[in-house]
């Protein structure tokens, strides 16, 4: 079963976690929750009560860092106001910076992605003048048999990490780094989680992966399980609970993938699909093994087979030796596509990546801060622009709990990913409803209650 979060236990040492990045981030935290829970901790969200603060980091920009040090200076704060007060700082900046993180720094334990069920070791062995360091890198770790601890209380909607690391190597990339190579978990595990979840109440759980179309599992007799396979067998743990997946690789992504989700409703119709530059040259120059064409060919299929499909992305503005031809590549791309929504990043050069020892990081910010600028802009029409087809649909939505704008309102995510607000009727999170939409904005669909 599920364990249960205690934080009203007076009693026992008490951790204070915050983390930083992507899902897969947040699933980890909850697994180290999970882990230090069996070593007698509680978690507190308050980190003025906090015995051990931790820090669960991103790398995958700079100043995603830059706040992560930031953080660390009110930590170290903290830790001069109450003696005894442990810092760790855990995840991707760690296993990036492994010692350099303790020079000085006042961190007492440095901890990278696979290191965690170390931690309680790590905690015991700890003095004032030892620091504890393990950034050790695993072929097989997927911390299969941890029920992590589910830290949103609203208990509708859960991460289940299906695999870790990645085997890309895009070259603006630092995640190979520190997450190191991909390693698909035991199906049977995640079944198992998703059953657990199911029986909890859950409503929707997320299969998370760098590149979820390359899970590939195979036992030791020879049997394996793909991707697709897998969602089959996830989406039948129960018709009322729903599926989600991220991210998927548009190198990767099947057919067959795309006719599972056709096949089953309650695997969401929706595909978040990283374009990152709509120029081949830079596609070729990232490495992401694709191009322009491919891209647009993928978004057809995925549009010919599921019609209403959500799809959105990630873009990258000012990439090196982008031109300005290659950025007006990236924003026909962008309507021709009409994205649902996108993440859109200033290209941020990390250290140790392929691009940054072979490609000077040479567009001045004030040309990659308009580019992204002009990409924001354009998304923002594009959004409004998808929205508006959807006036007049009826939708299912998940409620996610009261709106935040009007508390008489509900909120919840149609199928395609879409942000729903609607009149209430006195429904609770996990309750589904069917709702029309009305008007929209680029970011909601204000709907009615359907009869
Ligand atoms: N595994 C996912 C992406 C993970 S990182 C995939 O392959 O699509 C999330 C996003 O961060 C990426 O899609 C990319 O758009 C962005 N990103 C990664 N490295 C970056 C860098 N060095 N500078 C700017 N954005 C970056
Ligand atoms: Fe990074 Fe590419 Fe792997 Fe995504 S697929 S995590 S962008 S190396
Ligand atoms: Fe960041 Fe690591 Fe995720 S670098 S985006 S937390 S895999």
């Amino acid at each position: 079963m599920q364990n249960i979060i205690h934080t009203t236990d007076d009693s026992r040492p008490k951790v204070y976690i915050e983390t930083y990045g992507c899902q897969m981030n947040v699933n980890d935290s909850e697994v180290i929750l999970s882990i230090l829970q069996d070593e007698g901790y509680s978690l507190t969200e308050d980190i003025d009560q906090a015995d051990l603060i931790l820090a669960n980091t991103c790398s995958i920009r700079d100043n995603a860092e830059q706040r992560i040090w930031g953080r660390l200076d009110q930590f170290r704060l903290q830790k001069r106001r109450r003696s005894g007060v442990v810092i760790g700082i855990v995840g991707c900046m760690a296993e990036r910076l492994k010692d350099k993180l303790l020079d000085g720094h006042e961190v007492d334990i440095v901890a990278g992605p696979d290191a965690y069920r170390n931690l309680p070791e790590m905690l015991k062995a700890l003095t004032p003048d030892n620091p504890q360091i393990d950034v050790l890198l695993s072929h097989e770790e997927t911390y299969a048999d941890i029920s992590p601890v589910r830290m949103d209380k609203k208990g509708v909607s859960a991460f289940i990490s299906i695999m870790r690391g990645c085997n890309n190597v895009c070259s603006y990339c630092v995640v190979p780094y520190t997450r190191g190579a991909e390693r698909s978990r035991d199906p049977e595990s995640i079944l198992r989680e998703a059953r657990e979840l199911h029986e909890a109440g859950y409503k929707e759980v997320t299969l998370l992966g760098q590149n979820v179309d390359s899970y590939d599992w195979k036992a030791e007799d020879g049997r394996s399980v793909n991707f697709p396979q897998l969602l089959e067998k996830v989406a039948l743990v129960s018709p009322q609970m729903r599926v989600r997946f991220s991210t998927s690789h548009p190198k990767d992504i099947s057919d067959e993938v795309i006719y599972t989700m056709a096949k089953y409703e309650n695997i969401c119709k929706h595909i978040h699909l990283p374009v990152q530059s709509g120029s081949s040259i830079m596609l070729e120059k990232m490495r992401r093994k694709y191009n322009r064409e491919w891209y647009l060919e993928r978004v057809a299929k995925i549009r010919s087979v599921i019609p209403d499909c959500g799809i959105t992305t990630d873009v990258i503005a000012g990439f090196c030796g982008e031109t300005q031809q290659d950025h007006l590549d990236t924003l026909t791309l962008m309507e021709e596509v009409v994205f649902d929504s996108a993440f859109m990043f200033a290209y941020s050069e990390r250290p140790g990546t392929l691009a940054s020892k072979k490609y000077p990081d040479d567009i001045p910010y004030e040309t990659k801060t308009a580019r992204l600028n002009e990409i924001i802009t354009l998304q923002g029409r594009m959004s409004l622009k998808s929205n508006e087809k959807e006036i007049g649909k009826t939708l299912k939505v998940l409620v996610e709990g009261p709106s935040k704008k009007n508390h008489e309102e509900l909120c919840g995510r149609a199928s395609n990913n879409k942000m729903c607000v609607f009149p209430s009727r006195g429904e609770k999170a996990g309750d589904y409803c069917e709702v029309i939409v009305d008007s929209v904005t680029s970011a909601t669909l204000i709907c009615s209650r359907k009869d």
